[in-house]
């Protein structure tokens, strides 16, 4: 065991991925330019951030302990930055506090709910994959309890969750290695209780990190990286693995479909984390995804198999065909729309550029319409983070899940980025149909935020819900 430095050979746990070792609360944070009176909530974030030593060679991106990090907006005013570690057990041993009750029992699994922070049914939850359960966290961060979401999950969530724009309602594709081979599809519905679960079964134990959904399916993303037993039973605490000789398919589950009315389609072999959209044309569905040509093969602690690049597939899924095109090659992940139009046609989509040891150095704008993508950069100083779009109040009331509208864009787009001349962090809010623009806003933290994984705008609007 060796201490973290910002050098590991780790590529990590090195740079702006390498973990904080404090929890700060700072009020009355220094803006410069204006930040949007309608802004008024909180940004989070979430990545994983070890509270104790780890073995630094064999480190996994995906195991750290979850660290919150959020921004408070109100009126023009940044009002509070804080971040907090998901209390676990081990966690308190480490950093002291209170483990949280659980809505489980002791046995079930508890993969830290790093990935992910979202606000749902007035809660707001911290979330990961394989086999965990949500977190609920209180406003301010804390951690409240582990939630079986008032007695309706059957046993696992997921760290991406899509919300149908049409229904509020979240669609969530599960996956736990001690269920064998199939995956569980869940709806939780508008009051936070999950509705619906479907068990599909598949060939193996793929890792299934995001799922896509249109007006008529539910996209299943059975890729060939999946559970190794061997690499279990000898300690791997994710153990799953690329395995060339597993058929990457697409699965197209009927909205309010069963199991037997799945249609799958055969692509061809890679890996998707992320999509940023996906919609019905007709008879075929267009995905959009940042496409990685293989996942934990030669490289087992992150993502670091070649470029991830935009992609956009059309598949049939009744003639059972697919083609995929570019969209650009430029790096590009953490894909982001304007969340009113998923499931829909749209045109812009957002991502952070990826560099070197999966930095996240630029922020995208991807102009499919006009076949183009506008980048902005500021390196060497900064780097940005994902990139979250927030529709403008006046745009948002006029022409929410209006589709080819002109007004698309028209918001923000809110992103971390790290400032490697002071190692601090800044909170940037720019106009999203201007992003090489000053911004509008800038927050400067006096800490720094590790890249992590993703974060949400999540307006105090909601929590009424
Ligand atoms: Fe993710």
């Amino acid at each position: 065991m060796t201490t973290i430095d910002r050098t590991s050979p780790n590529p990590f746990l090195a740079g702006n991925l390498a973990p904080v070792h404090e929890e700060v609360t700072v009020t009355n944070l220094r803006v410069t330019g204006t930040i949007p009176h309608e802004l008024t909530g909180r940004y989070l974030r979430n990545g994983p951030n070890p509270a104790g030593s780890v073995n630094e060679a064999k480190y996994h991106w995906f195991t750290g302990h979850g660290m919150v990090h959020g921004i408070r907006l109100e009126s023009g005013n940044a009002t509070w930055y804080r971040n907090r570690w998901v209390r676990t057990k081990e966690v308190c041993d480490l950093k002291g506090g209170t483990p949280p009750p659980s809505d489980w029992p002791a046995d079930h699994p508890s993969f830290p709910a790093n990935t992910n922070v979202i606000g749902h049914a007035g809660r707001t939850f911290a979330i990961v994959e394989a086999g965990s359960p949500p977190v609920e966290l209180s406003y301010d961060l804390d951690t409240i309890r582990v939630s079986n979401l008032d007695g309706t999950l059957p046993f696992a969530f997921s760290a991406h969750p899509k919300r149908d724009p049409r229904t509020g309602e979240l669609h969530v594709m599960t996956y736990y290695w001690g269920w064998g081979n199939q995956v569980q599809y869940l709806v939780v519905g508008v009051d936070g209780r999950v509705r619906r679960h479907v068990d599909i079964p598949l060939p193996g134990g793929p890792m299934i990190h995001d799922l896509a959904i249109t007006e008529r399916y539910v996209l299943i993303f059975d890729l060939p990286c999946v559970f190794n037993l061997d690499a279990a039973m000898k300690g791997a605490r994710l153990p799953y693995f690329w395995d060339p000789a597993y058929e990457p398919r697409i699965g197209f589950l009927p909205r309010e479909g069963s199991a037997h009315d799945v249609k799958w389609v055969t692509i061809d072999p890679c890996y998707i984390f992320h999509p940023m959209n996906a919609f019905d044309d007709g008879d075929e569905v267009v995905l959009d995804a940042a496409r990685h040509p293989r996942m934990f093969d030669r490289e087992q602690r992150g993502p670091s198999e070649g470029d991830p690049v935009l992609t956009r597939w059309r598949l049939n899924p009744h003639a059972g065909t697919s083609r995929e095109n570019v969209i650009s090659d430029r790096p590009q992940e953490f894909p982001r729309i304007r969340e009113s139009l998923i499931g829909q046609r749209y045109r812009f989509g957002y991502c952070a550029g990826i560099g070197a040891g999966f930095a996240q150095d630029t922020l995208t704008k991807v102009d499919h319409d006009a076949g183009t993508v506008v980048a902005r950069s500021d390196q060497p100083r900064y780097g940005y983070g994902e990139p979250v779009f927030v529709p403008r109040q006046s745009s948002f009331e006029s022409h929410n899940g209006s589709t080819g509208s002109g007004y698309e864009d028209d918001g923000y787009l809110i992103a971390l980025r790290h400032d490697t001349e002071t190692d601090t962090s800044d909170l940037a809010i720019f106009d999203a149909q201007a992003i090489t623009d000053d911004p509008v806003a800038v927050v400067h933290l006096p800490v720094r935020v590790p890249n992590g994984f993703h974060g949400n705008w999540i307006p105090d609007a909601t929590l009424d819900a």
